[in-house]
């Protein structure tokens, strides 16, 4: 709670402050084309090098090629660290700094987390033996209904919460007091009493991909007022939008044998039960509304997803969004649509393994998918419509990522639509599909990101400056090089941390709140730790050429739009200067 509050608290300083505001009161700041200007406070000279920009919220000097954010310039400026600038900046602003967490206090939400992961361990195991005992007999019963075989039980750690009372008396005995039993979400509190939520339910663990319980979902068995699902509501361990249900069998799973493709699904049940089927590359999503976190978990595993939802989703919009983020997460995503409704546990209850993966075998690659769904909406025997169709189709085909890729789909909108592969092709000649750099204007903004250059090198930067290589220290400051919030972010961790020790776990507790750090270590972990050090050279020079590249283009906009000679030769200086340093 602290640290995210931390993160919260600085955004927010963030969001106040005007780095022309602060800058101003150490330097008078002159405007020209749009932009400040100023001689260097860094170094002597006698006509401006130093410029702020407003809109990115940062500063550089053309001549001794420093700069950096407005908490960085306060730093350099007062000659002080992180924390005090910021005390500087909040009070500029008018904010009070909070406590922030000293590493010590670091050191208890770390140990707060371990016995919360303990206490869900222990209720996981009480629920099990609860349902192998005399009073689970209604939950092994319904599980013999659903076909649930005790070996499966087994791998999934099921169980059975029989009352309100047996899981909150069963911890206090093994010493977890109550506040511990509310904040790892097994329990709630009414009139004083904790109760266990998941009273009278079927219990599935949710376990995280390293083996510790985090949270659990429960079925109703009998009364159908209930929910039918009820799940742990978020803790400071468990946030259900980025897990995936079935991440530990997965994992052991891969390290057994190669995974080639993952199958996603909606239900804890469709997991349970395509697994025991012999169908063991599955996850759920917990629910239809997928999140980014959770395609970027999936890819970690492969390359390729099969998304079998339940068949009354085909088309729903929450599903269309799901596949949009698979495929902006990189992945070849795959559409398996079942016949009659049936979700993935009723359908290979009902068929059978060989025959649900023909039914994987015909999945459809997504833009074939997406292109069958549109026409739905369209009765082909009309002209008018066929015309409508073709539209819609073209702009669903601009969002693929090569020309090549989206000619191959001419034929197949004709044949749908009914209509001459030539009037496809015409349609899709209206408007160029690609900007100048040869990228789908239509392409998501996720897709774009995760293919730059400029993403992956910064990523391994911060996964050295978190100590992810051993031996291979660096003190240069990168808030320049930040362009993006989640970099930001993590490197302001590692600055107010830079004092103290910082390491991958910190990253890895990171993940959580900010994908990036998953990023991070995901990129790390791609370098041999021999070629380390030439490819953090790399990287450091591509976030350099990056920034050289943006600060010509500045230049260069300012030089056109300048009439004073003066400036312009100083200017010119400026350009050829940079262009040197490159
Ligand atoms: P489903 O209703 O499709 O799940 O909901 P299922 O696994 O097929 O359920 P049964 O047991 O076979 O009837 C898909 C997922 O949505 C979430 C659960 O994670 C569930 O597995 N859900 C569903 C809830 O969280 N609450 C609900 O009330 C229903
Ligand atoms: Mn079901």
């Amino acid at each position: 709670m602290k640290e995210q509050s931390f993160n919260e608290w600085l955004d927010a300083l963030k969001a106040k402050i005007n780095i022309v505001d602060v800058v101003s009161g150490y330097v008078t700041l002159t405007t020209k084309g749009g932009r400040y200007w100023a001689c260097c406070p860094f170094h002597h000279e006698k006509t401006p090098s130093f410029t702020v920009d407003e809109q990115r919220g940062s500063y550089y000097c053309f001549g001794c090629h420093v700069g950096g954010d407005a908490i960085k310039f306060v730093m350099d400026i007062e000659n002080i660290d992180f924390m005090s600038a910021i005390k500087i900046l909040a009070s500029k602003v008018g904010m009070q700094v909070p406590e922030f967490k000293s590493k010590k206090q670091g050191e208890s939400v770390a140990k707060k987390k371990e016995r919360l992961y303990q206490l869900m361990r222990e209720a996981a195991l009480f629920y099990h033996d609860c349902l192998k005992s005399d009073g689970g007999k209604i939950a092994r019963d319904y599980l013999a209904k659903r076909a649930i075989s005790k070996s499966t039980a087994t791998t999934f750690g099921l169980g059975y919460s029989p009352d309100y009372q047996g899981l909150p008396s069963h911890l206090k005995s093994l010493g977890y007091n109550e506040l511990e039993m509310i904040e790892a979400g097994a329990c709630g509190q009414k009139d004083g009493r904790v109760f266990d939520v998941m009273a009278g339910r079927l219990i599935v663990p949710i376990i995280d991909g390293m083996k510790r319980v985090i949270a659990f979902g429960g079925r109703v068995l009998t009364s159908e007022k209930q929910m039918k699902y009820r799940n742990t509501n978020d803790t400071i361990i468990f946030n259900k939008k980025c897990e995936v249900f079935g991440q530990n069998l997965l994992r052991q799973l891969k390290l057994k044998q190669a995974v080639t493709s993952v199958i996603m699904v909606e239900g804890y049940m469709d997991v349970i039960s395509l697994y025991q089927a012999g169908v063991y590359n599955v996850v759920a999503s917990m629910g239809t509304a997928l999140n980014v976190r959770q395609a970027e978990i999936v890819k970690r595993f492969c390359g390729t997803v099969y998304v079998c939802y339940d068949g009354d989703t085909a088309g729903q919009a929450a599903t269309l969004r799901s596949l949009d983020i698979f495929y902006g997460a990189g992945l070849n995503v795959k559409v398996v649509s079942l016949p009659d409704n049936l979700d993935p546990d009723e359908y290979v209850r009902a068929y059978g393994t060989e025959s649900f993966s023909e039914q994987l075998a015909k999945a459809l690659p997504l833009f074939e998918y997406k292109l069958r769904v549109l026409a739905k909406g369209y009765d082909m025997g009309v002209a008018e419509e066929q015309g409508k169709y073709v539209v819609e189709a073209v702009n669903i085909l601009k969002t693929l990522p090569t020309p090549a890729q989206t000619d191959a789909y001419i034929p197949l909108v004709a044949k749908i639509s009914g209509l001459s592969t030539d009037t496809v092709r015409r349609q899709l000649m209206q408007g160029s599909v690609f900007a100048d750099d040869g990228t789908p204007k239509l392409l998501t903004q996720q897709q774009k990101r995760k293919d730059g250059k400029y993403y992956k090198a910064m990523r391994y930067v911060l996964y050295v400056l978190f100590g992810g290589v051993e031996g291979l220290a660096f003190d240069r400051d990168m808030s320049l090089y930040c362009d993006d919030d989640e970099h930001k972010k993590l490197y302001d961790y590692y600055r107010s941390n830079a004092d103290g020790d910082i390491s991958l776990d910190d990253l890895a507790e990171l993940e959580k709140e900010i994908p990036e750090a998953g990023e991070a270590l995901a990129e790390g972990r791609k370098v041999n730790d021999r070629a380390a050090k030439g490819y953090f050279d790399d990287c450091v020079r591509t976030l350099e050429n990056e920034f050289v590249k943006k600060q010509r283009k500045m230049l260069l906009k300012a030089y056109s739009e300048s009439d004073s000679e003066e400036e312009k030769s100083r200017l010119l200086a400026q350009i050829s200067a940079i262009q040197k340093k490159k």
